[in-house]
């Protein structure tokens, strides 16, 4: 079984996460990849594949397709048709790709902030207007202003851009809350793009993850659904990803905006994937466990830091924390300094934040709230 206690060297490899800081005492707790070994069913499948020696052209094949539809269904209460998919090498790629297949130049494109930076640059990227409505948290929990999204929403909107499970406030958005953003996309006829890439990392045992487009036939015909294995079982430099798209007409608008520019995923992250689906659950469960541990931590902890607040996260490996009240100018600076490395809220729409990623060995994570707590005068965390 996976040991998600111990500390893989991550400086020995070039990388984003600990590259930042090399030759520097900081923890680096912010882009969103974990410091585990990915599973060993993925292992085994990409050194079988290594060995064999020979890297021709490769497209998706059919166990490949089967690994993945059967995994949504189990995971997801989803059955998806083969047709639907559209294979990406990344959700980033797919968004951009969505939005210059549906919102013409000068159109609206919506989002909610904070969200993933991505969200907020893929519309200026297609030459569209960028809309955005904060969530508000109320009561430790982070909510739509309906009326203000209704009020942002208007007939030069095209494109809905969804981030659920939601990176960085953890929700799981519940079927309320999905069916009025489809209530809202057939009143204005937009599209939604539903980036599910989270999807397999719910915590939250009480509250499923349910795929916007699994709704309704209305709900699917109108969105684009992205998933991937990337972050669910840590292989997100692997580029592999898929658009799922019902409808056959939006379908058709997304393949051609891909001609001639976006390929199919490399080979090793398609046998990830189908390795990863078929035979990825066990571990899936077993590091959701101990993601419930951590994140239970970290909570806890940040409670107990004068200034600082979070959420509970449904989802993700993500903590998002408010730290207004410290009257920090520069909250991400000042705990990097302190030895711990975390993203800015600023890139999310929302400054006065920052986002802390606990995928990572409970040793390290107590060792970084423990400075954290010590650059805030409370040490003692636990
Ligand atoms: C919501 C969300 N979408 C997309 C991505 C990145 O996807 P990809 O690497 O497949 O482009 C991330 C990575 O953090 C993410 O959090």
């Amino acid at each position: 079984m996976a040991n998600f206690d111990r500390i893989i060297d991550r400086r020995s490899v070039t990388g984003d996460k600990w590259g930042r800081y090399a030759g520097r005492d900081i923890l680096p707790l912010w882009v969103a990849d974990m410091d585990f070994a990915a599973p060993q069913e993925v292992l085994s499948a990409l050194q079988r594949r290594v060995q064999h020696g020979v890297f021709g052209y490769t497209h998706p094949w059919p166990s490949l397709t089967d690994a993945v539809i059967d995994g949504i269904e189990r995971d997801h209460d989803w059955r998806i048709d083969p047709d639907w998919l559209v294979w990406l090498p990344g959700v980033v790629t797919g968004l951009n790709l969505a939005c210059r297949a549906v919102a013409p130049a000068g159109s609206k494109v919506f989002t909610a902030t904070p969200v993933y930076p991505p969200f907020l640059s893929t519309p200026a990227n297609n030459d569209c207007e960028l809309v955005t409505v904060p969530l508000e948290e109320h009561h430790g929990r982070w909510e739509w202003n309906r009326a203000a999204v209704e009020e942002a929403i208007d007939a030069h909107t095209r494109l809905f851009l969804l981030c659920h499970p939601h990176n960085p406030v953890g929700r799981v958005f519940d079927e309320d809350e999905l069916a009025w953003i489809v209530r809202l996309a057939e009143q204005h006829d937009l599209t939604i793009c539903s980036d599910e890439i989270h999807c397999g990392l719910v915590l939250d045992e009480h509250r499923p993850h349910r795929p916007l487009a699994a709704l309704s036939p209305t709900a699917a015909r109108r969105t684009i659904t992205f998933m991937a294995p990337s972050k669910t079982w840590n292989i997100p430099a692997l580029y592999c990803a898929f658009a799922i798209i019902p409808d056959a007409a939006l379908r058709r608008r997304f393949k051609h905006a891909m001609r001639g520019i976006v390929p199919t995923p490399n080979v090793l992250g398609l046998v990830a994937t189908e390795a990863a689906y078929r035979d990825g659950n066990d571990w899936r469960q077993a590091v959701l466990a101990y993601l419930r541990i951590n994140r239970d931590l970290t909570c806890e902890a940040i409670q107990r830091m004068p200034g600082l607040r979070t959420t509970y996260p449904e989802a993700t490996y993500l903590a998002w924390i408010d730290c207004r009240e410290t009257g920090l100018q520069d909250p991400a600076a000042f705990f990097e300094a302190a030895g711990v490395g975390l993203s800015d809220g600023g890139p999310f729409g929302m400054p006065g934040f920052v986002r802390l990623n606990f995928g990572c060995p409970r040793a390290t994570l107590e060792t970084a709230l423990e400075r954290m707590a010590k650059a805030l005068g409370q040490p003692g965390v636990f």
